[in-house]
């Protein structure tokens, strides 16, 4: 993974995802996060419209990190690419995912939940994964498990992580950020209130930096 997008995490430590079936509205969503300070912003594939939100968002923030989330198959990884993606978030391991952004030289943060899939993970060369689903695998304390024992990797737990339990996980050191779909509440977005994402926004750069 590039230092540049690794120093990013780590001084940002939240990075939201932005979903939407709306190119205007993902604009919207995106302009309200880095208004609250948030610059790293994961859009996921989750609608028929997130290839042209993530090209869309890439060109018009030109100076943020945005990154493809969700992304399944090397054919995706791909098109992400192609895009204009930065960085690539998976919710599973790939190999072949992982030579496409290897070739590209992307970074590619694969999930895991285990310590087979870690050692997998690591033995193709990996040091920094997404942890998901990261309260149903045993949240912050399966973090420090793994990373007692993977002790150079580096982890984005996401998945039921929260402002409630923000700080449990960025505690831990081996944690490098955050994701989540808590700054992008649904019903914000559908009435229009994007005051809502830039509130969290700062709050979030407020409790991690806490
Ligand atoms: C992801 O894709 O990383 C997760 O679905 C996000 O999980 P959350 O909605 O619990 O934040």
């Amino acid at each position: 993974m590039t230092s540049k997008l690794i120093r990013t995490l780590e001084a940002k430590r939240v990075v939201p995802l932005v979903q939407s079936d709306d190119v205007g509205t993902a604009l919207k969503i995106s302009e309200a996060l880095l208004a609250g300070g948030l610059d790293v912003l994961e859009v996921v594939l989750r609608t028929d419209a997130a290839l042209d939100c993530l090209e869309a968002i890439a060109k018009e923030f030109p100076e943020a990190h945005i990154g493809a989330g969700t992304v399944l198959s090397a054919d995706q990884c791909k098109e992400v690419i192609h895009r204009g993606a930065g960085f690539i978030v998976s919710p599973g391991l790939d190999e072949k995912s992982v030579s496409v952004a290897n070739d590209a030289n992307i970074p590619l943060l694969p999930g895991i939940a285990t310590a087979t899939e870690l050692q997998q993970a690591w033995n193709w060369g990996l040091r920094t994964v997404k942890f998901f689903p990261a309260s149903l695998s045993g949240g912050p304390k399966m973090l420090k498990a793994l990373s007692s024992v993977f002790r150079d990797v580096r982890f984005m737990p996401t998945g039921g992580v929260n402002p409630a339990n923000l700080n449990e996980y960025l505690a831990v050191p081996a944690v490098l950020a955050c994701g989540g779909s808590w700054l992008t509440p649904k019903d914000a977005i559908e009435k229009g209130d994007f005051k809502v994402l830039t509130q969290l926004a700062e709050d979030a750069i407020k409790i991690a930096s806490a």
